[in-house]
């Protein structure tokens, strides 16, 4: 027996070895956690429990057969965040590169449906060189059986990817499909095609960072929601997105204990709103200074800036909070920020996290770009998700709501429950200036005064339309509130929210304009 359990032992300690002190080494040379140091990083202390440690590759030629490392890549189980149950795959760069196998892809398919059936989030940590190269076929059928569990899971359980390290060619597609993708700036790198490719095909000459590094990612193409400073850093933001779920959609987002006053005022609201209609302010100041302790966890903050989205709690209840940023852009909609927008409101509508949107939005960007973009396609987007959305939807506007911007921005014709406007909002069609050069310029050329007859004419406009009475008297919006009571008054329309049940039409599923 004791023999037996020497073995054991010793395997034990030449799994967690992975590929190697050596390799293990190099690891860290590079900067780099191992897989086993991350997943301990990111579990609650000695709560891992693994699986399949022992599992090695079958594959028998080019050099392969005997060249076996327990674990065969990586590692996988279950183990809880702070006490919640998730299960983990982490890829483990010292085995073979990381590189993906037949054995690999069903350690990780394993933990996958056990997390279905069993309703926990996965977490997967990628760190890998791809396919395994001495395999072929088998690995391009792991991934894709990694894919078909990522689309089943969609929208079921959360699923949260973190790339440490490369994430090359068909391998992008398994984070691309999860709800929230997390890179590590300056040591991670993520792209169909390395630069190679890239140079033999396009001609244009490029380094791996900025092809694929977090911080492109993170703002210009928007495949990814946080670019960590550190591996630590990533974890760490893996953890708190975690807070904000609940571990299937079957269930309630976690509340906690707030001891943040939810009558709170904030004075500062009061005056928030410049006086000048052209002058930006900062909506993350608004939502700090509504929220629970000026918590607020920011996601894809650097892409599409004009459109801030993030977790945050209103005594104690998680939302999802969608606002426009006037001091970007002026907060216009276009195509990143629509559909930057539309899929946070689809994952929140997944999980039944309540959303909370804050409109100070002058309608959406003009020009060829965005047209010839799909803007009309692309902001469709947004309003399909905020029709569709059937989770509790509180919205607050602070200034302008224009045009088709105002219908977008969970209106209370897309089915908005509590609809508020502080009393400097602007809701109508367009600004007092565009409508009356519409309306009013012939006429002004023939006015004495030109410039004194359009100026007359677009206070009479402004004082007549452009105020949140016209909208207020039409039910449109719920009340006028006051700024600096916007804390209470979501707090208030939450809890009257909370057991909110609304449906969709039967149907397969809708058709939102991709
Ligand atoms: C098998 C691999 C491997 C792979 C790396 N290794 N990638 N083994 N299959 N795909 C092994 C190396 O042989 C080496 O083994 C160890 O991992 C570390 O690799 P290095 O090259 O020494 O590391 P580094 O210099 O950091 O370079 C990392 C790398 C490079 C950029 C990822 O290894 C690389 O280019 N790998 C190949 C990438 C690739 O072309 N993958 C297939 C993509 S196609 P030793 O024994 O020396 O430690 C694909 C299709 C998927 O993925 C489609 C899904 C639908």
């Amino acid at each position: 027996m004791s023999n037996d359990f020497d073995k054991l032992l010793k395997m034990r300690a030449l799994a967690r070895l992975g590929g190697g002190q050596e390799r293990i080494d190099k690891q860290h040379a590079k900067g780099r956690m191992t897989a086993r140091e991350r997943v301990e990083m990111l579990l609650d202390e000695g709560s891992f429990e693994e699986f399949d440690m022992f599992k090695t590759h079958r594959c028998t030629q080019f050099g392969m057969q005997g060249k076996d490392f327990l674990g065969d890549g990586v590692i996988t189980g279950y183990g809880t965040i702070n006490g919640r149950v998730v299960y983990v795959f982490s890829q483990d760069f010292t085995v073979f590169g990381g590189s993906l196998s037949e054995t690999f892809a069903e350690k990780v398919c394993k933990i996958m449906d056990l997390a279905m059936k069993n309703g926990a989030p996965v977490i997967g940590l990628n760190d890998s060189g791809g396919a395994r190269i001495q395999e072929g076929i088998e690995s391009l059928a792991g991934y894709t059986d990694i894919f078909l569990r990522n689309v089943m899971s969609s929208g079921v359980i959360p699923q949260i990817s973190a790339i440490f390290g490369p994430c090359a060619g068909g391998a992008v597609y398994s984070p691309a499909l999860t709800d929230f993708s997390i890179m590590v700036k300056n040591n991670s790198y993520m792209f169909l095609t390395g630069p190679k490719v890239v140079k033999s095909v396009t001609h244009e000459d490029v380094t791996v960072e900025e092809l694929g590094g977090a911080t492109v990612h993170a703002t210009k193409s928007g495949v990814i929601h946080y670019a960590a400073e550190s591996g630590a850093d990533a974890i760490e933001y893996i953890k708190k997105l975690l807070s904000y779920m609940p571990q299937n959609n079957m269930e309630s987002p976690p509340v906690i204990e707030c001891d943040d006053p939810p009558d709170r005022r904030d004075e500062f609201l009061n005056q928030i709103i410049p006086d000048n209609p052209n002058v930006s302010y900062d909506m993350k100041e608004v939502i700090r200074r509504t929220v629970d302790h000026g918590d607020f966890l920011e996601v894809q903050g650097e892409f599409a800036p004009n459109m801030v989205i993030g977790f945050a709690r209103y005594d104690g209840y998680p939302v999802g909070i969608v606002a426009n940023q006037p001091e970007y852009l002026a907060g216009v909609l276009d195509i990143d920020s629509s559909v930057k927008g539309a899929r946070f409101v689809r994952f929140c509508d997944c999980f039944n996290i309540p959303v909370v949107t804050l409109v100070d939005v002058p309608g959406f960007l003009p020009g060829t770009v965005q047209e010839y973009g799909g803007v009309i396609r692309n902001g469709a987007k947004m309003l399909y998700a905020f029709a569709e959305a059937t989770i509790p939807k509180v919205t607050v506007i602070t200034r302008k709501a224009y045009g088709g911007a105002y219908c977008v921005m969970s209106s209370k014709h897309l089915r908005g429950d509590l609809n508020y406007a502080w009393p400097t909002a602007e809701i109508a069609v367009m600004g007092a200036t565009g409508a009356v050069e519409v309306l009013y310029g012939r006429e002004a050329k023939k006015a004495d005064d030109p410039q004194a007859y359009l100026d007359q004419k677009e206070q009479e406009y402004a004082e007549a339309v452009v105020n949140p009475f016209v909208a207020a008297k039409r039910g449109y919006i719920d009340d006028i509130i006051e700024p600096a009571r916007t804390r209470f008054r979501i707090i208030k329309a939450l809890q009257l929210l909370k057991n909110k049940r609304d449906t969709n039409p039967m149907k397969k599923h809708g058709n939102i304009p991709l």
